[in-house]
């Protein structure tokens, strides 16, 4: 079976919208109707006149388009697609962490269950943390989780040194290689460094841009220079290359080069074959009781609105 043909057929006839993340395989990019990071994939989600949104990408940006649009269909063809990080931070953990620190501002990435977006003030991605950050208060008490290189990165550039941060990782961006980052510039020494917030501090030093996976793409398309050292998973250089076909992009290789922990596992257990059976039946659904999407909603409007 042709499943391009048959997903784009039905896409139409039952009047879906295709999300990809940039982690996505590039078959899976290229029939999505949007690719984005995933600040963009929710502001998208939010807006969408779709009766469906098939989410490729993991169970955390399924969750939060459903809580933008609860009245839509929102579809995720694998359920097991989780989220290191997501699971570095328990709701139940949380709630105990947090009586350590009454009067404290929880913000959150938006790599969380809707349980923790629930106990969340406001939610934030790797595009607008700062922004987020700095428009609070300077006396204000902060909580930040779960990532501890992104809440560390943040605390560097905005000075909140008190800002309490969790102590949770991302599989993928911990893993990359400070030694074989450093033997990968000798061989290309013209090459610029991009890295994620999320990677370990030991590599962001070595990057000459951190950003979003949006950011990186945007600064890989203006900058002058042609060849990119790329120290985020994989799948984002789908449309590095799309968009700059003559530049070249060198992965940033893990630690373990056995383990292929520059993708991310959760992410590519979406495969096309998989969407056109979520399309045709219209399962797994997003299924989240209404009590939980009115409690974690608030937190992610108000990113929404900081974002504008
Ligand atoms: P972005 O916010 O850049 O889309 O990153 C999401 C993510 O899961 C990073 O690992
Ligand atoms: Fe989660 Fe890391 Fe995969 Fe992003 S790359 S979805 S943070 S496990």
């Amino acid at each position: 079976m042709n499943f391009v043909k048959v997903i784009n057929k039905l896409k139409k006839e039952k009047n879906c919208v295709i999300l990809a993340h940039f982690y996505q395989t590039a078959d899976i990019q290229n029939i999505a109707d949007f690719v984005g990071d995933s600040l963009q994939l929710s502001q998208i989600a939010a807006d969408t006149s779709a009766d469906i949104i098939l989410f490729c990408g993991v169970n955390f940006m399924a969750e939060t388009a459903k809580i933008l649009s609860p009245d839509k269909k929102v579809l995720l063809p694998e359920p097991k697609a989780g989220c290191s990080l997501a699971d570095s931070c328990k709701a139940e953990d949380l709630k105990k962490f947090l009586e350590n620190y009454p009067n404290h501002t929880v913000v959150s990435y938006v790599n969380t269950s809707v349980e923790v977006k629930a106990l969340t003030d406001i939610c934030c991605t790797s595009s607008n943390a700062v922004k987020i950050i700095e428009s609070l208060p300077k006396d204000e008490k902060i909580v930040f989780l779960p990532d501890r290189n992104l809440g560390a990165y943040i605390k560097s550039i905005t000075k909140r040194d008190d800002m309490v941060v969790w102590d949770g990782a991302c599989h993928v961006h911990e893993e990359f290689s400070v030694e074989k980052i450093i033997e990968l510039k000798k061989k290309y020494p013209a090459a610029k460094v991009l890295a994620h917030p999320e990677c370990k501090k030991t590599v962001l030093i070595l990057a000459d841009k951190i950003g979003s996976t949006a950011a990186l793409l945007e600064f890989s398309k203006n900058d002058e220079c042609n060849q990119f050292i790329v120290a985020t998973e994989s799948g984002i250089l789908h449309q590095m290359q799309i968009s700059s076909p003559r530049k070249i992009f060198i992965p940033a290789p893990p630690i373990d080069s056995t383990c292929g922990c520059n993708d991310c596992k959760y992410m590519k257990m979406i495969t096309i074959e998989k969407i056109y059976y979520t399309l045709k039946n219209e399962e797994p659904e997003i299924i989240i009781k209404k009590e939980l999407i009115e409690k974690a909603k608030k937190s992610i409007l108000r990113m929404l609105e900081m974002s504008k």
